[in-house]
């Protein structure tokens, strides 16, 4: 299976993490962050069990392709066991998946998974969790992009950690050339730093949702 929404923006893209979206009115929230510039809806899964929040499954992801049918829908599942969830999530219309490398099941077979079910396959790492074991294992042949948390997962409006950048400017060192999204806490007061580090997917919640102005909150992020 192969469609335009598959491909990764070209250049620097912000995608709307709806976490943090009026849920009473997501079909207009996702609109507007469309129109507003977002390149892509960001949906967060979590389990309970790898972060202490729920949140959201395949039914609402369902919901977010049909308010978004040219956009690509990035799937981010904080969960311990992803592997059963891949499936779900690409009939539900997703196109990106990412797991964690810390979750209990094999993240090269979740992320062949995905690619077999006609999506990129993302791998994420939690803010301490370093990428060197990942590089010299060979890990990140398996993925077509690399998500680096810049806060502990689970919840958004928290602060963004700045150490992380470290890893990407590692990464690109090392030669990925892949996307490398950057999750938690993004805004318009690091993105410029986001980008020099060689971070090229910025999520964002909290400054997109909790702003007035959705297109100043994402062209503070590109520009
Ligand atoms: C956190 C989620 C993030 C979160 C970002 O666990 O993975 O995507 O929604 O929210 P902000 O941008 O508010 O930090
Ligand atoms: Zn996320």
């Amino acid at each position: 299976m192969s469609h335009g929404r598959l491909a990764f923006p070209q250049g620097v893209a912000v995608g709307a993490s709806i976490l943090s979206a009026d849920f009473a009115e997501l079909g207009n929230e996702i609109a507007a962050a469309l129109g507003a510039g977002a390149g892509f809806i960001h949906v967060d899964v979590m389990d309970g069990h790898f972060v202490p929040n729920l949140s959201m499954g395949p039914a609402v992801c369902g919901a977010v392709r049909r308010a978004a049918p040219r956009a690509p829908v990035d799937v981010h599942l904080m969960v311990q066991r992803p592997l059963s969830f891949i499936e779900p999530f690409a009939k539900a219309g997703a196109d990106w998946c990412t797991v964690h490398v810390e979750a209990q099941d094999d993240p090269r077979e979740c992320a062949e998974r995905s690619r077999s079910l006609g999506m990129k396959a993302g791998l994420a790492f939690n803010p301490r969790t370093p990428v060197e074991h990942a590089l010299d294992a060979g890990l990140l042949d398996a993925a077509d992009f690399i998500l680096l948390m810049s806060v502990q997962p689970g919840y958004s409006g928290q602060a963004f950690m700045p150490e992380v950048l470290a890893k990407a400017r590692l990464l690109r060192r090392s030669g990925w050339q892949g996307p490398i999204e950057i999750d938690g806490g993004v805004s318009p007061l690091n993105a410029e730093a986001c980008r020099a580090a060689g971070c090229t997917l910025l999520v964002s919640a909290s400054a997109i949702f909790g702003s007035g102005d959705y297109a100043a909150a994402i062209n503070g992020m590109l520009a």
